[in-house]
């Protein structure tokens, strides 16, 4: 039922020529992103919000695999030990090199860590269990806030954006996340309880300008698992609209099975299922997100 709700060509969450868009807005069709001459210096963009089951991890990889495929150079960032970024690239973790060994030593080059995927363009920093032992290590360390931030200075000249996919927490592997990145983008789950803890991650954002980056800035707020058919999703993706305005992104990501597939099959939904709408929706996130100017 679910699939069929977002698969359904009639979907407003997928025609690209339906007038109103789910968040009230004209829905506008955005330009195909022109080819880049030369590559890099990436803006880094983190996927946070400390609700799990969010979407994020979703986001990071079908957002990146669809930059990739207009063009960009995409590193995407596992930053949860959980390791789900990787296994949903079909990229195996045990016995490999991860970011955890990078946030130790960070005199290691992190090219030797990096993974290509089989999307092209599109590279990962694999995590895996290990870096739920972070939190503790680093606690001591000088600078503690800023270590992934200066593993990514040695990356960020040869991607053209770089996507953090933050562990469902506020702790300071998300702290280390958003000092090192240019902008946020938050996935909200049309679900009851969606805005319940975003102020708290505002104010950390807040928190990280402050101290740490000063000019870190809200990229967007990305709706997802909507399901236009429910009374439910319509009222909360209203009242997302009410609190957070422009700065909600006009694409949003409705429900579907297909992603627990595409994530079984180790493969970004736009690669298991290109036509889907879901995977026309992350193509049009990744265009609309261009046409923001976050990415390039
Ligand atoms: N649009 C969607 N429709 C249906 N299911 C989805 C959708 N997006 C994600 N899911 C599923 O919901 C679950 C949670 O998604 P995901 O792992 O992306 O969230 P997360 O915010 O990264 O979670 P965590 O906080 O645990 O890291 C996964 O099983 C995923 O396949
Ligand atoms: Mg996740």
């Amino acid at each position: 039922m679910a699939s069929r709700a977002a698969g359904g060509k009639a979907s407003p969450t997928t025609a690209e020529d339906t007038p109103i868009g789910p968040t009230g807005r004209p829905y506008r069709g955005f330009p195909t992103p022109a080819p880049l001459a030369s590559h890099g210096p990436a803006r880094i963009i983190s996927l946070c919000n400390q609700k799990g089951g969010v979407g994020k991890t979703t986001t990071a990889i079908n957002l990146a695999a669809s930059l990739a495929s207009y063009g960009r150079k995409v590193l995407a960032v596992d930053f949860d030990p959980q390791g789900a970024l990787s296994a949903g690239l079909g990229i195996t973790t045990h016995d490999v090199p991860t970011v955890y060994d990078l946030l130790l030593d960070t005199k290691r080059d992190p090219h030797e860590v990096v993974v290509h995927t089989g999307v092209e363009g599109l590279d990962v920093l694999p995590a895996n269990i290990d870096l739920s032992a972070a939190e503790v290590h680093l606690v001591n360390e000088v600078a503690r806030e800023t270590i992934l931030s200066r593993v990514l200075r040695k990356l960020a000249p040869e991607y053209d954006v770089i996507l953090i996919d933050c562990q469902p927490s506020l702790g300071l592997l998300t702290v280390n996340a958003l000092t090192a990145s240019h902008g946020v983008v938050i996935p909200l789950e049309c679900e009851f309880f969606a805005l319940r803890g975003v102020a708290l991650l505002i104010e950390t954002i807040d928190k990280v300008r402050d101290r740490l980056n000063p000019t870190i800035r809200l990229d967007g707020v990305v709706a997802t698992m909507y399901d236009p058919r429910t009374l439910h999703s319509r009222e909360v993706l209203e009242r997302v609209v009410d609190a957070f305005g422009d700065d909600v992104l006009e694409t949003v990501i409705g429900r579907t099975v297909k992603f627990p597939d595409a994530t079984v099959a180790g493969q970004p939904i736009t690669e298991f299922a290109p036509e889907h709408a879901a995977a026309q929706a992350y193509r049009r996130l990744a265009r609309e997100l261009v046409s923001r100017g976050a990415v390039a």
